[in-house]
């Protein structure tokens, strides 16, 4: 199969997630890095691209600059990655979707409501892919999680208790380091800190793994380091629209705790437990018996879990390989075969009205809020 080509916005040296995506895009050997925007600095960026193998006339100053260069190429990218900062994923990710490409988007989406439903708009009319980055989603057992409702195994979902809470900004002493300050800080970050950056994550699990979407929602948030215009932990309660109810704690100051992304997701016959730092596993229990855990590789599990795990039972494939699964369905996509998993635009505004409207609920004490975003009502 010839492989498709690549192109990448952000994500440059040293960038957090810039790693995850070389990795998972290449690891199938689907898609070639042959084109890139790596860096807000110009010359660094082109001379990153071109230590990965892109061609010099390939590696560009800036996502414009690249968008001009590839449009119109014969060879042009298949698919262009989006991984800069939030603000610059809209304009982004639009301009490539209205230039006829194929976009993988960082999330957030957006940062408004009316940017991401303008993104869904643009997406649908252009034909094109719009998919956004719930990672998570992908590992294999994660795909088990979903498959093991849709059998009907547990019943009808009653209750969803997810967690994305770590530590890693819990010390107030470092609160004014610019890594970590502008997540904190409004005109850098948007109307959320925390549940705007982890806390999607576990919300779209929630909603993929019971195969429904949020309806409404009730959030208390806090600053618990004074210095911080924006939450750094935030309870959300929720409710589906099939009436699951969902609890979601999410924090960035929860000392001791590392990745610390985890969900429960208890049915009428039975509940189940994954956590991203085991994430081999699903401790599953039906009414009245034992807990087993299924593990990734073994026999029987549902055709989605083993078509994305590519090593045998024992051997973890971890974060990388859940972002080059997102890979796989985006090759599979582009090379016109339906894939039912991939995250999209919808998921994103989606998200973004969540993110909104957890903030207007806190700023009421909590009161209970519609979270769909106006098109989905
Ligand atoms: P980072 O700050 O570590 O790296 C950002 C990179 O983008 C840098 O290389 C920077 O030079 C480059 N950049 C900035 N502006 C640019 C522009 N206008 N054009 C081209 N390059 C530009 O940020 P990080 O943590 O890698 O996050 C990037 C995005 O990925 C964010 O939206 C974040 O929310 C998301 N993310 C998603 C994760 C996931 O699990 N799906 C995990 C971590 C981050």
């Amino acid at each position: 199969m010839t492989r498709l080509n690549w192109g990448m916005i952000g994500g440059g040296e040293g960038s957090q997630i810039g790693p995850a995506h070389r990795l998972g895009a290449q690891a199938d050997g689907n898609f070639v890095l042959a084109a890139g925007a790596l860096d807000h600095d110009a010359a660094k960026g082109r001379a990153y691209a071109q230590t990965l193998g892109v061609a010099p006339d390939r590696a560009y100053g800036d996502w414009r600059e690249m968008l001009a260069g590839e449009t119109g190429r014969h060879d042009k990218v298949d698919l262009v990655t989006v991984a800069t900062p939030n603000a610059t994923h809209f304009e982004i990710t639009k301009a490539f979707l209205e230039a006829g490409f194929n976009v993988l988007c960082e999330k957030p989406m957006t940062m408004t409501v009316e940017e991401g439903e303008e993104i869904v708009k643009i997406a649908r009319a252009s034909g094109k892919i719009c998919a956004v980055n719930y990672c998570y989603s992908a590992y294999p057992m994660v795909r088990e999680m979903r498959e093991i409702v849709r059998s009907g195994a547990i019943g009808k979902v009653r209750l969803i208790v997810t967690n994305f809470a770590h530590g890693h900004h819990g010390d107030a002493t470092d609160a004014d380091n610019p890594r970590v300050r502008w997540r904190y800080d409004q005109a850098m970050a948007g109307v959320s800190g925390q549940f705007a950056d982890c806390g999607i994550h576990a919300l779209h699990m929630a909603s993929f793994i019971a195969d429904d979407t949020v309806r409404a929602l009730s959030a208390d948030f806090a600053s618990t380091i004074a210095s911080r215009t924006l939450e750094d932990d935030a309870m959300v309660n929720f409710r589906m629209e099939g009436g699951t109810v969902g609890r979601l704690w999410t924090s960035s100051v929860a000392i001791g705790r590392q990745h610390g992304f985890d969900i429960q997701v208890f049915g009428e016959t039975g509940g189940m437990r994954w956590a991203s730092e085991q994430p081999n596993q699903v401790y599953f229990t039906p009414v009245g018996g034992r807990t087993q855990i299924i593990e990734k590789g073994e026999g029987g599990l549902s055709d989605e879990a083993q078509r994305l795990s590519r090593v045998p039972i024992a051997h973890p494939e971890g974060f990388p390989l859940a972002v080059a699964n997102i890979y796989v369905d985006l090759a599979a996509s582009i090379r016109g075969e339906a894939r039912d998993g991939l995250p999209t635009a919808e998921d994103g505004v989606r998200s973004m009205a969540a993110v909104h409207q957890a903030v207007a609920s806190a700023r009421e004490s909590g009161v209970w809020v519609d979270a769909r975003p106006p098109m989905f009502r």
